[in-house]
């Protein structure tokens, strides 16, 4: 396994390795990692000639600075799960390297209604600095693919919108999101629950698969208002947002004929943790 800390070294790798007709396939990460992350992996290994999987805690998609601080830093344990992924190349950079004083690294791109509503009406700033993280990744990479989570549809949605407004060669594949056994997505913020609000947050899955059972019998106002309802009676629970969007412009609908593809985006506040999830309600129509 390689590891990267730098640009000049990452890139002169990579030319060669382009050279050679290799299609890289890279997954961007904050580390921390999970099988969730490493399905993301298994795939680029598996698709592409080379894999490449950043660990970045990218300070600028913070809007609180303890956040930041208290995020898990675990690039050991990252290396050995990567290793068994088959995943022989990590870029692993300091935020100098990623952010150099003087080096212009906004992405420029106008993500308009886009990134108003749902994660970006409550976290200032984030997706900004998500388009900012991943712009300048790419353009050290230039993967032909870029493997995001459904898990964070709004981000997936946006990178995707991003590399055709930049007119990147890079496509965004979205991969399904890795549940643990009783339906709760995973993530890193998980193991910052407390036993009960553990097994409570399993429930959250569970109404949006009932949503989606619901999807064909009410109309969209009665199936929402019936979830809301739900998981605002998870016990502790405390729903941010219950959002039911088109997958592709992830404009709000009224109407579930309204849009080809329909997913539900939920956020659900579980003691001090914040819960993502969400369910594409037409897959399979
Ligand atoms: P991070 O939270 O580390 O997630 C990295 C990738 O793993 C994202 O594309 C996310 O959607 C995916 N992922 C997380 N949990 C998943 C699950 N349970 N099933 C499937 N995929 C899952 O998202 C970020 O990092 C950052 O914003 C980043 C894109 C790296 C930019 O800094």
């Amino acid at each position: 396994m390689i590891l990267f800390e730098n640009v000049a070294d990452l890139q002169h790798y990579l030319k060669e390795q382009r050279a050679a007709n290799a299609t890289i396939g890279f997954t961007p990460t904050m580390g921390a990692l999970h099988d969730g992350h490493l399905s993301l992996v298994r795939r680029a290994v598996k698709e592409t000639d080379i894999s490449i999987c950043s660990i970045f805690v990218n300070p600028t998609q913070f809007d609180d600075k303890g956040d930041l601080d208290r995020y898990p830093r675990t690039l050991g344990a990252d290396m050995d799960m990567l290793r068994s992924a088959g995943n022989r190349l990590i870029f692993a950079p300091t935020v100098v390297e990623m952010y150099p004083p003087g080096l212009k690294t906004a992405s420029g791109v106008d993500f308009g209604d886009m990134a108003k509503h749902m994660e970006g009406a409550h976290r200032s700033g984030h997706f900004e600095g998500v388009a900012q993280v991943v712009k300048r990744l790419v353009d050290i990479v230039q993967p032909e693919y870029m493997y995001m989570g459904q898990k964070d549809y709004q981000q997936q949605a946006l990178m995707g919108y991003m590399m055709r407004q930049l007119k990147y060669k890079t496509q965004v594949v979205t991969c399904p999101i890795m549940r643990e056994a009783d339906g709760l997505a995973m993530s890193s913020r998980n193991r910052h629950l407390l036993p009960e609000e553990r097994q409570n947050a399993g429930q959250i899955n569970k109404v949006l698969l009932r949503l989606k059972a619901n999807f064909k019998t009410h109309t969209l106002t009665e199936a929402k208002q019936e979830a809301l309802r739900d998981l605002e009676n998870i016990p502790g629970a405390k729903p941010d947002y219950l959002e039911i969007v088109d997958g592709v412009t992830l404009k709000r609908i009224e109407n579930f004929e309204d849009a080809k593809s329909v997913v539900a985006c939920t956020t659900v506040r579980i003691g001090k943790v914040r819960l993502l999830d969400n369910m594409v309600l037409t897959a399979g129509e």
